[in-house]
């Protein structure tokens, strides 16, 4: 199985003074604390990270802390996440026949999420994704601002990473060069069915300020 980690973002939203998966989160940068948990994946054969251009070293500044895992590759990331997981994807051993993809940004989840995901995918699913019940009701709306619709709460998921698939489905999803916001919805798009198992709050992605601190508590108290 193999694990790729995109940590090539530049982190607009956190508004840090290093690309976001480079901040330090109680010791420790995210990118860190995406790694170590990907490590310690039963069976993993394949680790890579996509980072940001001129950041690729791991015995660079920005990965102080970062125990460079055994069969680690590092590709440079690319404009957009769909481009930086395509990067990726490519770098992965080929003889993997499962591959997650992980945002560094979520640096915080739990290795049962992985494990979980890859059992799924074990289990014959074509794309496989963690994901919440909502808790808000959600609305759409036009341009303007007004309300076109409610969807139903109980159908809808607030999803997560590590996603995880058979590498060759990824691979063929991202050769057509399009840009989604999840690999999933590449996968949906090419006709597979994505199945969504239970996903952890701690799986949250670190996305602005008030993320980092919440991260920061959550990793203090986890050292006491
Ligand atoms: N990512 C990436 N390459 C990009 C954009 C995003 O590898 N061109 C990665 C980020 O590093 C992150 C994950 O995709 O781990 C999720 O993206 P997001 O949280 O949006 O991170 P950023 O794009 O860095 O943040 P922002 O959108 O606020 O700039
Ligand atoms: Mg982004």
């Amino acid at each position: 199985m193999g694990v790729v980690v995109v940590a090539a973002g530049s982190g607009q939203r956190l508004g840090a003074d290093v690309p976001k998966a480079f901040v330090d989160v109680g010791g420790r940068p995210m990118l860190g604390h995406a790694l170590a948990t990907a490590a310690a994946l039963p069976g993993l054969r394949s680790l890579v990270v996509v980072a940001p251009a001129g950041m690729g070293d791991p015995a660079g500044a920005g990965w102080r802390g970062v125990e460079p895992p055994p069969a680690l590759r590092v590709v440079e990331g690319a404009a957009d996440r769909s481009g930086s997981v395509a990067a990726g994807l490519a770098a992965v051993d080929d003889g993997c026949d499962v591959v997650l993809v992980h945002d560094a940004a979520r640096c915080l989840t739990p290795l049962a999420v992985f494990e979980r995901v890859v059992a799924a995918v074990r289990a014959g699913a074509d794309g496989v994704v963690p994901g919440l019940a909502v808790v808000d009701t959600v609305k759409t709306v036009d341009a303007g601002g007004f309300v076109t619709g409610t969807p139903d709460r109980a159908g809808l998921r607030a999803v997560q990473t590590p996603q995880g698939f058979p590498l060759a489905l990824l691979r063929a999803a991202h050769a057509s060069g399009q840009v989604a916001t999840d690999d999933a919805a590449l996968v949906e798009r090419t006709g597979h069915r994505v199945l969504v198992v239970e996903g952890d709050a701690l799986a949250f992605k670190v996305t602005t300020p008030e993320d980092l601190e919440r991260a920061t508590r959550l990793v203090a108290g986890r050292d006491h």
